[in-house]
């Protein structure tokens, strides 16, 4: 199974700041391990310098939204299309943080996922229930409603394209994360919900645990056997956070 670490700044960094953490991290990148998938996704105006940045590496460049049509009168929007023609290879969709401020249904984000992979872009899907969902004991039909709309209409083929990243919401910046065995319980429903699409699907498919990762809980979260890596935020903004992250996934 593949093996995914991916870093997501958010709306941080300035230029500078972002020119040397892709710096630090592609000079730390041979001495990382080969088998982990590495890739940034910061702020929009930093992409360009991020592709530029990463060249030669093995680091990769995700975006963190894109608009859902290939183009038009959206103004202060940006398409699929544009990023793929800039060389970015993947992006977040889904993001708990893109539903609660910005209103983004499961309707949308389904056409946001299938704009994507029409632009030969790698989705990584979001997902993740809130926390009185959780208390309810209503997590597991959240996660898979969430699934079922926004990935449900792929065929194996396009869904093998996927990743998915599982972010309990109440585990995102809040210092709480799910133990390792919560995480792997939902991971392994999400195989399950995967399996349904067939084997090739659920063995294609990482399933990144997002929510408060960090250095000191990366190696438990990463040994449950569905947890294929780490969807990072705030320790993905220190070089040496995320390295060490990345060795973690590394190991496991
Ligand atoms: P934190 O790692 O800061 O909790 O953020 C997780 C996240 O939302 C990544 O997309």
């Amino acid at each position: 199974m593949r093996k995914v670490v991916a870093g997501n700044w958010k709306m941080h960094k300035d230029r500078s700041g972002a020119t040397d953490l892709i710096a630090t991290l592609v000079a730390a990148k041979s001495g990382l391990p080969s088998g982990v998938e590495v890739i940034i996704a910061p702020p929009f105006p930093f992409l360009a310098l991020a592709v530029e940045g990463v060249k030669g590496s093995a680091i990769a460049v995700a975006a963190q939204n894109c608009h859902q049509a290939a183009q038009g009168a959206y103004t202060g929007e940006v398409s699929a299309p544009m990023l793929a023609s800039m060389g970015v290879s993947a992006c977040l969709v889904g993001h708990s943080e893109r539903r609660e401020y910005f209103g983004e249904t499961d309707l949308l984000v389904a056409q946001k996922v299938k704009a994507l992979l029409e632009a030969g872009i790698t989705p990584i899907y979001c997902c993740g229930e809130k926390q009185e969902e959780r208390t309810a004991g209503r997590h597991f039909e959240v996660v898979s409603a969430q699934m079922k709309d926004a990935l449900g209409a792929l065929d194996p083929e396009q869904l093998m394209k996927v990743v998915v990243a599982y972010e309990p919401v109440w585990a995102i910046g809040t210092g709480l994360t799910a133990t390792a065995a919560e995480a792997q319980e939902m991971h392994a429903f999400i195989r399950g919900l995967l399996r349904s699409h067939g084997n090739d699907v659920a063995n294609a498919v990482p399933v990144l645990y997002g929510g408060s990762c960090k250095p000191d809980n990366a190696a438990e979260l990463f040994a449950g056997p569905d947890v294929n890596g780490g969807l990072i935020g705030g320790a993905a903004l220190d070089a040496d956070q995320f390295l060490s992250i990345i060795r973690a996934a590394g190991d496991s």
